[in-house]
């Protein structure tokens, strides 16, 4: 999408929709860019809209040959807040792309840096639709122009149309059919990054066995698609600030494996590695805001299914730090990956270990689908991460870790056991984790209720949201 200004009069400008946005409670200020009987006429329309300027509210007309463009939008903008710019942008990109609209005007009033990004995040994320596998004649086209009718700050767009792709990307991984989207692809698609200073290294599964990552190796043996480990490393060219590492669950399908998931749980479950989706999408506009900071992407990628050579319950596993692990469910099969991951990320020397998965089910029970569950033993990393994600606009909870809980992991034959018992089903899985960290400040991001949504949410569409890249790209740039 190409992101221009126009200062022209609103209501000549050429375009297919002219969005106008509107805070709440402030129709008149926002309508009086038009003349008098128009004003008048569309706050009449609004008021019998029931029109109320709410974040991310939306009505559509067509301008009856009163404007320049065939048709005109209000867009809701709340209190104004950087959030709700970006919803309101998002809305009317969302609106805009349903409708085949090629040049779309955003009247959103003046956009500092914050803003001014939120809007762009907004429409990007808002106009994105997966629909590669559509007849041609059901796709729509997409936005080609966005003007602001206002001021931005022009070069922020460019920071911003790097998250987006990267949150894209991130979309397009999580969207794809496991029949496409499995671990050899998976690995590629980070080789792909490959250069620009950034390097990529993939380890096929002869060498994840023979590295002793029992955990990468047991879940994804039942596969006729052999698992791959991927650490992707971005140097700044200079001395590096901090040294940042992202470990994401990479599982491309999660069957459950012996402990198999009854169709309506699976029928989802190519969105498993979303996590790992997460920290290529991150890697990515990394590479192309080329930050100071030293940054990691790592994750395993593997399908869990069932076959004669599937791992089975009561296997006890060892795993890349010497642990070993009983299998009492071959589902809870992320924090094996996981696991094998974290402590080879461990021994990295970073500052910060952030890890994303679709963890557990508990999450979505505990939080809901809109939040991701953040868990950590470390308050400043908890805070800069809480910091990060309220600025984009992601919500993220922070929840307990109390050691106390990890009397449910007590193992009968082993150092522990891959479940623990129904109640605080994240919060054990999150201590699980925690034993494959011993150095590094860490925190665990649940993100099994945002990663991937049934029905559309806010301005974006069913299917993938590529959560939280728009924060963690934050939080490195920070
Ligand atoms: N991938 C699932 C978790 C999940 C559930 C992600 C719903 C997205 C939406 C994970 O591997 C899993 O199956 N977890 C089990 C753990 C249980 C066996 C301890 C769960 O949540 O039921
Ligand atoms: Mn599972
Ligand atoms: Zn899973």
């Amino acid at each position: 999408m190409d992101y221009v200004t126009t200062s022209a009069d609103i209501a000549g400008i050429a375009c297919d929709l002219l969005a106008i946005g509107v805070r709440q409670g402030q129709l008149d200020a926002a309508l009086s860019v038009f003349e008098p009987s128009l004003a008048r006429d569309l706050a009449a329309a609004a008021q019998a809209d029931e029109f109320d300027g709410k974040p991310g509210a939306l009505a559509l007309w067509p301008a009856l040959g009163r404007l320049a463009a065939p048709r005109l939008a209000l867009v809701g903008l709340g209190d104004g807040s950087t959030d709700a710019v970006r919803r309101g942008a998002g809305a009317a990109a969302s609106a805009a792309r349903n409708r085949g609209v090629t040049r779309l005007v955003l009247a959103l009033g003046d956009l500092d840096t914050e803003r001014t990004i939120a809007a762009v995040e907004g429409v990007e994320a808002g106009a994105y639709r997966y629909d590669r596998f559509k007849a041609e004649d059901a796709r729509k086209a997409p936005i080609g122009t966005v003007a602001f009718a206002g001021s931005v700050d022009t070069a922020a767009i460019e920071r911003a149309k790097a998250i987006a792709v990267g949150q894209r990307l991130a979309r397009d991984l999580v969207n794809g059919p496991a029949a496409d989207v499995y671990p050899e692809t998976l690995a590629a698609e980070a080789a792909q990054l490959a250069g620009d200073g950034m390097t990529v290294e993939v380890w096929d599964e002869q060498q994840i066995r023979a590295a002793g990552m029992g955990g990468i190796t047991a879940v994804g043996q039942g596969s006729e698609r052999p698992a791959r480990f991927v650490h992707m490393t971005w140097k700044p060219a200079g001395a590096a600030r901090r040294k940042l590492v992202l470990v994401g669950k990479g599982v491309t399908f999660d069957s459950g494996g012996l402990s198999l998931k009854p169709t309506d749980g699976m029928k989802t479950m190519r969105c498993d590695m979303a996590g790992s989706a997460a920290v290529i999408g991150v890697m990515r506009a990394v590479r192309d805001l080329r930050p100071d900071v030293e940054v990691h992407g790592i994750f395993g990628a593997v399908e869990n299914m069932n076959s004669g050579g599937a791992y089975k319950l009561g296997d006890i596993l060892t795993m890349y730090n010497g642990k070993t692990v009983e299998i009492h469910n071959t589902d809870a099969e992320g924090r094996l990956v996981l696991a094998d991951c974290l402590s080879y990320a461990d021994k990295l020397g970073a500052d910060a270990i952030v890890d994303l998965a679709t963890l557990t089910g508990a999450a979505v029970i505990a939080l809901g689908s809109d939040y991701s569950a953040l868990y950590s033993d470390n308050e400043a990393l908890a805070a800069q991460l809480l910091t990060a994600s309220d600025a984009a606009g992601e919500s993220l909870w922070r929840m307990p870790l109390p050691e106390h809980y990890k009397e449910q992991l007590k193992a009968d034959w082993a150092t522990l056991k891959n479940i623990g018992g129904r109640e605080g089903g994240s919060i054990t899985a999150a201590l699980f984790l925690k034993e494959f960290v011993e150095k590094t400040p860490w925190a665990h991001c649940d993100i099994a209720g945002p990663a991937f949504r049934e029905k559309a949410f806010r301005h974006l569409a069913a299917g993938a949201s590529g959560v939280m890249v728009p924060s963690l790209v934050r939080w490195i740039l920070a």
